[in-house]
């Protein structure tokens, strides 16, 4: 391989992507990108340059001092990008914002290719993208421009990356700006996105997952699960998808489409309204097993509405679990989404 794809992810929450060629520093790739990380000497000996790298493989580089980068740091997978000499795609989070670093979000057109109602609860939207297609991490969101309102939403792209056509799971709201939109929206129809934005993404799967998602806080688990289907993961991996009402439970078979493609996947879904018939009924937090929790060997990833995030956290303070990471993401309909 000649280059690599190297995802700078900024603290306000917008991501770049850089390539950067083989025995290049990543430095070195960012400023070719126009992009100005932090940095003092560019010698290994300041550490201005320092920045978490979150997922893929690296060389440190031999060429700096104890001071800049401690052994400590590095075992907590710090990094001086003005050393660092990437052998794979990396994720690596930058402690600094897009503006002070002189870059921006990125704007691209698309054209609608489908609009897919689902039980009148929700509606996926396809897109094709007009240029190339738009690079970022699976469980990234996008801020859409709804065309004619002046005003945009923010939605999670429940597609992979790299597919030749993106997709988003949209909750039905009535009157909604974006759900009156896509009443008459119609495959042709050009629709402008900005991003890719926010710190809620798949890290490096390296132990249990377990999946939380609320409503269409489904979406960006759909992405994941894609992304992990096609890397062979053997990982074990739980989901559970709780939904308020009956109609609101969408997209199940993509779901079990995934038992089939990944041998230890296990999902199950919960419906909260009392009235409801479904076999599992109560909120997400009455079906979490404690085996799904493995002691804490696990990695949380929420995606769900404020009380969900909330009543979740509480569940695992309750019990005395400590994951070993714990991802989030809250949304309201029509909030940018909060991540941690
Ligand atoms: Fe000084 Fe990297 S810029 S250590």
């Amino acid at each position: 391989m000649s280059s690599y794809n190297i995802a700078l992810n900024f603290e306000d929450g917008v991501t770049r992507f850089v390539e950067c060629k083989a025995g290049e520093k990543v430095l070195d790739a960012a400023f070719r990108a126009r992009i100005n990380l932090p940095m003092d000497c560019s010698d290994g000996v300041c550490g201005t340059c320092k920045c978490r790298a979150e997922s893929g493989r690296y060389d440190l580089g031999d060429d700096y001092i104890e001071d800049a980068l401690s052994d400590d740091e590095k075992e907590h997978g710090l990094v001086l990008t003005c050393q660092m000499v990437p052998q794979s795609d990396c994720v690596i989070a930058v402690p600094a914002s897009s503006t002070a670093c002189k870059t921006e979000q990125s704007k691209f057109a698309a054209t609608v290719t489908k609009v897919e109602p689902h039980n009148d609860a929700a509606v996926v939207l396809e897109l094709e993208v007009d240029s190339t297609a738009p690079v970022f991490l699976a469980g990234q969101y996008v801020n859409i421009d709804v065309p004619a309102s002046g005003q945009h939403r923010s939605y999670s792209f429940s597609s992979a990356p790299g597919a030749s056509k993106i997709s988003f799971l949209i909750k039905k709201i009535p009157g909604g700006v974006m759900s009156t939109w896509l009443e008459s929206a119609k495959p042709g129809h050009k629709i402008e996105l900005t991003g890719p934005l926010g710190s809620f993404y798949l890290r490096a799967v390296a132990r249990p997952l377990l999946f939380l998602a609320g409503g269409t806080g489904l979406a960006p688990f759909l992405s994941m699960l894609e992304v992990i289907a096609q890397s062979n993961s053997q990982q074990s991996v739980h989901l559970i998808y709780g939904v308020t009402r009956d109609l609101d439970l969408v997209q199940v078979e993509a779901i079990e489409a995934y038992s089939a493609r990944l041998p230890n996947f296990t999902f199950e879904t919960v419906v909260a309204d009392p009235a409801s018939k479904h076999l599992r009924k109560g909120w997400v937090t009455q079906h979490m097993p404690a085996e799904s929790l493995d002691d804490g060997d696990v990695d949380v990833y929420l995606c769900g509405p404020p009380p969900m995030v909330d009543a979740v956290r509480k569940y695992l303070d309750d019990n005395g679990v400590k994951p070993h990471s714990f991802h989030y993401e809250k949304f309201t309909p029509n909030a940018v989404p909060v991540a941690a």
